[in-house]
């Protein structure tokens, strides 16, 4: 969900707004993705390296986490239901630097959400693609050192199993709005045979008509995964 800060700065108005702009789009485009059947979406949140922002921005990004879970939850007690269900994905262990409130309340929605059927949104909080890998290496030499798998048995599967989206399908395309040709450490295992949608739209000013463009360019690509032709 990158350019918020830019879309805010265009009009003359502070970063926040431009994360609060970028929350409403957020929220369209996951009804509109769930609408279109889209199985699995996953949102560049907040990254294990945004911490390094000015405080006062960390701390508004943090609210906007505390106001979708207790809109959230809002919903769930009132049977008021959406065609998706959220999951956070990142480095979400207690002591870490995500705020205990969010974690308490973020822990409080997984034991709810359990319709299968629905669009599963990730949002990804203190989320690295690195550590994720790391995350996913630790659990087989956990798993190593207890005699449960012996290392040369270890699979690829047995890496995405130890993912953060693990039990997700498969990565098919990856959408970077405004203008940066990079990755940023997202999704770095998941990505290996993803497309790439690159656009120089700002977030907050993305639109279903951005996301129809996506996944018109996606239709059109030839995934040939090593193959030929
Ligand atoms: C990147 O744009 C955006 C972020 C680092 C924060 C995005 C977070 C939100 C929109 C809040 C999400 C909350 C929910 C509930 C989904 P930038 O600030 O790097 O923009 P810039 O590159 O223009 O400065």
């Amino acid at each position: 969900m990158d350019g918020n800060g830019r879309w805010a700065k265009q009009r003359g108005l502070p970063r926040t707004e431009g994360h609060k702009a970028g929350v409403e789009v957020f929220e369209r485009i996951c009804e509109y993705a769930a609408g279109l059947g889209i199985p699995a979406l996953t949102f560049y949140a907040f990254s294990a390296e945004n911490w390094v922002r000015p405080q006062e921005e960390v701390a508004a990004i943090m609210n906007l986490f505390r106001r979708q879970l207790e809109a959230a939850e809002r919903r769930k007690a009132e049977n008021e239901e959406k065609r998706w269900r959220i999951r956070y994905i990142g480095d979400l262990e207690d002591g870490g630097p995500v705020p205990a409130d969010i974690l308490r309340l973020l822990r409080d929605m997984e034991h709810q959400a359990s319709d299968k059927e629905k669009t599963i949104v990730n949002i990804a909080v203190n989320y690295g693609g690195r550590q994720e890998i790391l995350h996913a290496a630790q659990r087989l030499a956990r798993l190593a050192q207890a005699h449960a798998l012996e290392p040369e048995d270890f699979t690829e599967q047995d890496v995405d199993d130890g993912l953060y989206t693990a039990g997700q399908p498969a990565l098919d395309l990856v959408i970077r709005p405004s203008g940066e040709l990079r990755l940023s450490n997202f999704l770095l295992w998941q990505s290996a045979y993803a497309e790439f949608w690159f656009s120089d739209i700002l977030w907050p000013d993305f639109t279903e008509a951005h996301l129809d463009a996506a996944l018109a360019a996606y239709a059109a690509r030839n995934r040939r995964f090593g193959d030929v032709e």
